[in-house]
C-alpha cells in the first residue's frame, strides 16, 4: 500500500505547531512554536494576543516542518488541522491555512477535534489494541473514555467542574508560582512533603471527576494562614494537592478498567507530562495486569503530531471535511 503523509497543524491555544505523519504512525517532522515567554508576562494566555502570534507564525512554521522533513507541498496527500475546541481566534488561523492549501493543491480537508487528537498521541510510533480506556487529562478536560475502536468512543465520565490542569493553574497562582502554573506545582511538590490535610474528592460510583473543591480548599488555607500572619510552606502544599488529584485520578480509573473488564489503558493531554500522576497511574495499571501507554512528554502538551495521528483515521474512514467547516471553540467528540 501506498505511504500516506499528512501535514498537520494545531493552533487552538498558544503553541504553533505543524507536522508531517506518515500512515498516522510515523512523525517525519514536527515544529512546535510555543507562545510561552510572550504570555508569561501577562501571566496566562491572551487570546487576542496568541491568534496575532499563530498569524505572524504559520508560514514560517510550515515552512521549517517542509524543509525539516525534506518535502514539499506537491507530496503531501491531505492538510489537516485542529477545528475544535479551544481558543476561537487561534483556531481560525490554522483552519484558514489548512483549508487553503488543500484548496490549492486538490487534496483532501480533514478537521481534527483537539481531544481526539490528544488520545492519539498514543499511536505515534505505537500499536494499540482495542477495546481500551482512555483518560484525557488536559487545561480544558478530564475525560474518561471507552474506546471500542479506533472509531468509536463512548464518555464514561468528565470532570463537573474544573478541568485537571486548570486546577494546576490556579493553584499556581495562589502559591504566587509563574505561568505555566502545571510543570512549576509538579517541581514544588517533589521537594515537599504531603503534611497538609485534604478533602476526600466526589468518592463516588460515578466516572467522573470534580477539581474545583480542592482548589478552593487550597485556598482557603492560604487564605487563613495569611490572616493569622502563619507561613505556608509551598513546597508542602504543592505536594499535598498533587498527591490528592492524582489519588482522585488513579481511583476512578482503576474503577473504570475494572467494571469495563478493559486490559490496556492510554493516558494523554498535557497534565499527561507530570512524572508523579505517570508513575501512580503506571503501578495502579500493573497492580491489575493493565497494560499502560502514555506518549512521550513532547506528545502530551499542545502538538501537531497527535493531529497527524487523528488524522490518518479520518483519513482511512473517508471522513473528509468539505470548506463549509469552520472553527468552533467548544464541540464534543463523537464517534466517527
Ligand atoms: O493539553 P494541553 O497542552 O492543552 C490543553 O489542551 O489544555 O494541557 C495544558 C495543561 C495546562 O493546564 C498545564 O498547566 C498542564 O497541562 N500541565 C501540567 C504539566 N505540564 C502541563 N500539569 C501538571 N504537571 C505538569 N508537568
Ligand atoms: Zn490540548
Amino acid at each position: 500500500m501506498k505511504d500516506i503523509y499528512i501535514l498537520a497543524i494545531e493552533s487552538s491555544c498558544d503553541e504553533t505547531s505543524v507536522s508531517i505523519i506518515r500512515n498516522g504512525h510515523d512523525d517525519i517532522a514536527t515544529i512546535i512554536n510555543s507562545q510561552i515567554d510572550v504570555h508569561t508576562k501577562y501571566g496566562g494566555v491572551v487570546p487576542e494576543v496568541a491568534s496575532r502570534l499563530h498569524l505572524e507564525n504559520i508560514t514560517i512554521v510550515i515552512a521549517e516542518c517542509l524543509e525539516k522533513a525534506n518535502m514539499e507541498l506537491k507530496d503531501i496527500d491531505a492538510f489537516a488541522c485542529t477545528y475544535a475546541p479551544g481558543l476561537l481566534g487561534s483556531l481560525l488561523v490554522g483552519v484558514e491555512a489548512t483549508k487553503t492549501l488543500a484548496f490549492i493543491y486538490k487534496k483532501p480537508f480533514i478537521a481534527v477535534n483537539h481531544m481526539m487528537g490528544h488520545m492519539c498521541a498514543n499511536m505515534i510510533g505505537n500499536d494499540l489494541e482495542y477495546p481500551l480506556l482512555s483518560l484525557i487529562v488536559s487545561g480544558g478536560h478530564t475525560d474518561l473514555i471507552l474506546m471500542e475502536s479506533e472509531s468509536k468512543f463512548e464518555y464514561l465520565g468528565q470532570t463537573l467542574d474544573d478541568a485537571i490542569g486548570e486546577a494546576y493553574d490556579k493553584v499556581a497562582r495562589i502559591l504566587n508560582l509563574p505561568y505555566p502554573g502545571g510543570p512549576n506545582v509538579e517541581k514544588y511538590a517533589g521537594l515537599g512533603k504531603p503534611s497538609y490535610p485534604m478533602p476526600k474528592i466526589l468518592n463516588d460510583e460515578s466516572f467522573n471527576f470534580s477539581f474545583s473543591g480542592i482548589k478552593s480548599h487550597v485556598n482557603n488555607l492560604c487564605h487563613n494562614a495569611e490572616q493569622r500572619r502563619q507561613k505556608i510552606n509551598k513546597y508542602d502544599l504543592a505536594c499535598s494537592f498533587q498527591n490528592c488529584v492524582t489519588e482522585h485520578l488513579v481511583s476512578k480509573t482503576k474503577k473504570a478498567l475494572i467494571k469495563y473488564n478493559l486490559k490496556t489503558l492510554i493516558m494523554s493531554g498535557g497534565v499527561a507530562s507530570n512524572s508523579y500522576i505517570r508513575n501512580a497511574l503506571k503501578n495502579m495499571c500493573e497492580s491489575i495486569g493493565v497494560t499502560m501507554h502514555v506518549p512521550e512528554k513532547k506528545y502530551c502538551t499542545d502538538n501537531a503530531a497527535m493531529i497527524g495521528a487523528a488524522a490518518y483515521i479520518l483519513y482511512r474512514n473517508k471522513k473528509f471535511s468539505d470548506f463549509s467547516v469552520n472553527a468552533k471553540s467548544n464541540v464534543k467528540l463523537e464517534s466517527l
